[in-house]
């Protein structure tokens, strides 16, 4: 297999472009460039103002401050960086199918197939395919058959490399990953494409922490992942619905199971429901893979996840009708918070939107600020539910950049992301200024309950009554 000096990365999204700028990084030698079809998402990541670039991570700005234009380089010219690389990464996004066989479940493969063909129509000499996005178990095989069947005798060793980082700590999850795993073929050729890719990121990760498997692990092994960290999710978020009826704490239980070595201490923090692209979109994906093998016993015990996670949200929204004593009509309810998570400005699944658009249901006035989401988004994200028009959601839905001073005259407040601004607000003047009885309801467990019922808020935390 030659040395590898030229990458490429097919998709410059919330993977493609945090992973690529890492690699710039920690390998100098090697001109990394990523590609998209979306000329605006190149635009935004050539633009001399770093601050504009089209995803928010910390410390992605100073990377790309740094290797832009010396080995990083974003571009659309897709088929240029496919002829001149020896590997090429395929990050594009693998959405649930909203179409045809497998609606709703299936991972929509569309691009992915593009992207194939494309490789297979350019190539002119060997490459390594890296499969970086999350992909149905077996994938590869139709790769594989995609770019065996072009012809020109190109040969190609497909690599199923999956992506662990978490929105929001791409870039310390990249440089210090728990593992990295490359899935591939067993066969001499196989394993120098595995040693090939192996090698990149042996420039800073130690090699015990590169786990090589076969494809079809590797594959389903993402899948598997996400499925047992949502589950985690969805399992405590359970148990906060019980805490609320019988007086119990779900800090305090978090804490006590935590404790357990065995169950272990992360990823137990109760909040309004999980989001992100990936989740929701992964579970579905196994549960639509288990069910076409007639495995319905294991797709129902994944679907649970998602139907707890549905429960989460709306129980959320409920609570808030219901304590706001069963009418919210006309009522100004402000929302705190619409990423998905902190430290992102991903909004994709963001639990933030299904309890906004329950409330807007019941006809509430609704204002939203989020340090790192625009306005455009946050519209966007309502219009494509098709709930109510566009027009009915920006009359009943404002976004605001004053996050104090919408509080005036407002109901109730709900945080939903856990942005830790929202921790140092004047709350005492917040309070003043809502109109009494004044309400907050944290889905994200931000506050202390103590001292905001001190100040005098009818004030509502997941988990605790
Ligand atoms: P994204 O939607 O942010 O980016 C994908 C990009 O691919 C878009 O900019 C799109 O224009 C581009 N694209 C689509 N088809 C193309 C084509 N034929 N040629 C060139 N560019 C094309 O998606 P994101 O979030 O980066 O996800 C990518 C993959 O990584 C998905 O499979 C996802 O499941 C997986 N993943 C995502 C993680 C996340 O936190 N977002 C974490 C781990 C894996």
């Amino acid at each position: 297999m030659k040395k590898i000096t030229k990458i490429c990365c097919i998709g410059a999204g919330y993977v493609g472009g945090p992973t690529m700028s890492v690699i710039a990084k920690q390998c100098p030698e090697i001109q990394v460039t990523v590609v998209d079809i979306n000329q605006d998402r190149i635009d935004q990541w050539n633009t001399d103002d770093l601050d504009q670039l089209p995803i928010y991570e910390p410390g992605l700005k100073e990377i790309v401050g740094e290797r832009r234009g010396k080995n990083l380089f974003f571009s659309t010219e897709v088929d240029k960086a496919i002829d001149e690389a020896q590997m090429i990464f395929i990050s594009v996004n693998t959405p649930t199918k909203t179409y045809g066989k497998g609606k709703g479940q299936a991972a929509d493969l569309k691009f992915i197939e593009l992207c194939a063909r494309n490789i297979a129509k350019v190539a002119k000499d060997d490459k390594i395919v890296v499969e970086k996005s999350t992909l149905p178990v077996r994938t590869a095989q139709a790769i594989q058959n995609i770019l065996d069947n072009t012809g020109n005798s190109v040969k190609f060793e497909i690599l199923s490399n999956p992506e662990f980082l978490a929105e929001g700590t791409a870039i310390e999850d990249l440089v210090h990953a728990d593992r990295v795993l490359i899935g591939g073929n067993d066969t001499p050729s196989g394993q120098a494409a595995k040693d090939a890719l192996s090698a990149v990121y042996e420039h800073w990760l130690p090699k015990e922490r590169i786990l090589q498997t076969n494809v079809w692990s590797s594959e389903l092994s993402k899948l598997v992942a996400n499925a047992f960290l949502a589950q985690r999710v969805s399992s405590i978020n359970t148990i906060s619905a019980l805490c609320e009826k019988t007086d119990a704490n779900i800090q305090e239980i978090s804490r006590a199971i935590g404790f357990d070595s065995r169950i272990g201490p992360k990823f137990l923090n109760a909040s309004v429901g999980f989001g992100g692209s990936c989740f929701q979109k992964d579970i579905l994906n196994l549960v639509y893979i288990a069910r076409s093998y007639g495995l319905n016993e294991v797709a129902d015990y994944w679907e649970q996840v998602i139907i707890a996670n549905d429960y989460q949200k709306s129980r959320f929204a409920e609570n808030i009708i219901s304590k706001l004593y069963n009418t919210i009509s006309g009522k100004k309810i402000v929302i705190y918070g619409w990423a998905f998570k902190k430290d992102t400005n991903d909004t994709r699944e963001s639990a933030a939107i299904a309890v906004a658009d329950a409330l807007l249901e019941e006809r509430a006035e609704i204002i939203v600020y989020d340090p790192k989401v625009s306005e455009e988004r946050i519209y966007a994200d309502l219009d494509y539910l098709n709930t109510r028009s566009p027009e009915e959601n920006r009359r009943l839905l404002k976004v605001t950049n004053k996050p104090i001073e919408v509080t005036k005259d407002a109901h109730a407040i709900a945080i939903l992301t856990e942005w830790d601004e929202f921790k140092t607000y004047d709350w005492e003047k917040i309070h003043q200024q809502m109109l009494k009885p004044a309400f907050v309801f944290d889905g994200r467990r931000l506050l202390d309950t103590d001292t905001m019922k001190g100040i005098g808020f009818n004030y509502y935390k997941i988990g605790q009554s």
